[in-house]
């Protein structure tokens, strides 16, 4: 059965993103994992899938994640797609509800992207529209994602964290922090990540995103891609290290869409994300002996296991880990 009450929150440990590759091996093999995410447009028509994911609901908390919603279209959200999104969360009643900072609709056609909006006060106004006629039809708060970002607009007023913060002020909603993805922004921008994730609305965070990324030349210097297919970077790590020790633990999801790698790989990832945070939100006397655990990982130290709340972390798996 799920670890956590439907109505409840996700549970404040390591999730990984379940892709179709996966399904079978979840249903034979029940690893402990500590709730899963799935795309919310995978699971609009019926099929395989959807009667996959209904037997795996029934052992794990499930958060959906939406991709389609294009809360940044000036012309407002498409009612049909809100309804499907509506139908996939009645069918999996799962734990959490994201969306994206983004709009991919344009003129009725879908655009196989997610585009970013300026930081102004036209887009916040277009934004907490969108965000509260969702949250309505769905009748539950919706949690925003910031996107990755190769440009910047000149049009815009105010730095994203504002813009966010002034999200979640309007409307209610809370907020996904996705720590690569303010990485790449950040590097690709010229801001400082750490000072961006120090101006959010701490307690509006409810979930947090890893990921890998790729870096591609250009003439005008490297670009960083949130490829979503390799592991999570050193950088990224220590990045997340000084965001868990800004917000505390949150639910934290490992990413991976591209070249989908075994599952034991996912979980790994999870169990480094759950070791890293039990180590930075120990009690002060316990951190000496976690303090290895906080290293991140090599591809040799790829676990069969993941720990969360509902897993107490044994010293067994701290002295295997380290
Ligand atoms: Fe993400």
């Amino acid at each position: 059965m799920p670890t956590t009450d439907p109505r409840m929150p996700l549970p404040s440990c390591a999730g990984i993103g379940l892709r179709h590759p996966h399904m079978a091996e979840i249903l034979e093999q029940r690893p402990s994992m500590g709730w899963l995410e799935v795309h919310a447009e995978n699971y609009m028509n019926d099929g395989p899938a959807v009667s996959a994911l209904e037997r795996i609901r029934d052992h794990y908390t499930l958060s959906i994640h939406g991709v389609g919603l294009s809360l940044g279209s000036a012309k407002g959200i498409d009612e049909r797609h809100l309804a499907r999104l509506k139908m996939v969360c009645d069918r999996f009643e799962p734990a959490m509800v994201s969306e994206h900072l983004a709009w991919c609709v344009g003129d009725g056609i879908y655009l196989n992207d997610l585009l970013p909006i300026p930081f102004d006060e036209e887009a916040l106004a277009i934004v907490c529209r969108n965000i509260e006629r969702t949250q309505e039809a769905i009748r539950r708060p919706i949690l925003i994602e910031n996107l990755s970002a190769y440009v910047g607009f000149a049009r815009s007023t105010m730095a994203e964290p504002e813009f966010l913060a002034e999200i979640v002020r309007r409307t209610g909603c809370g907020l996904l922090l996705d720590v690569n993805n303010v990485y790449v922004s950040a590097q690709n921008l010229g801001f400082d990540a750490y000072a961006y994730i120090e101006a959010l609305p701490a307690a509006a965070i409810g979930e947090v995103h890893l990921a890998g990324y790729v870096e591609n030349d250009t003439p005008d210097g490297p670009v960083l891609i949130d490829n979503h297919g390799s592991h999570v970077s050193p950088d990224v790590w220590a990045l997340y290290r000084a965001a868990t020790e800004r917000i505390g633990r949150r639910p934290t999801l490992i990413e991976w869409d591209s070249d989908l790698p075994p599952l034991e790989t996912l979980m790994g990832e999870a169990m480094w994300a759950d070791l890293l945070a039990t180590a930075i939100t120990a009690p002060p006397q316990s951190r000496k002996a976690n303090r290895r655990a906080a290293l991140p990982p090599s591809a040799s130290q790829t676990a069969k296991v993941a720990v969360c709340d509902h897993h107490p972390l044994s010293r067994q798996h701290q002295m295997e880990a380290a």
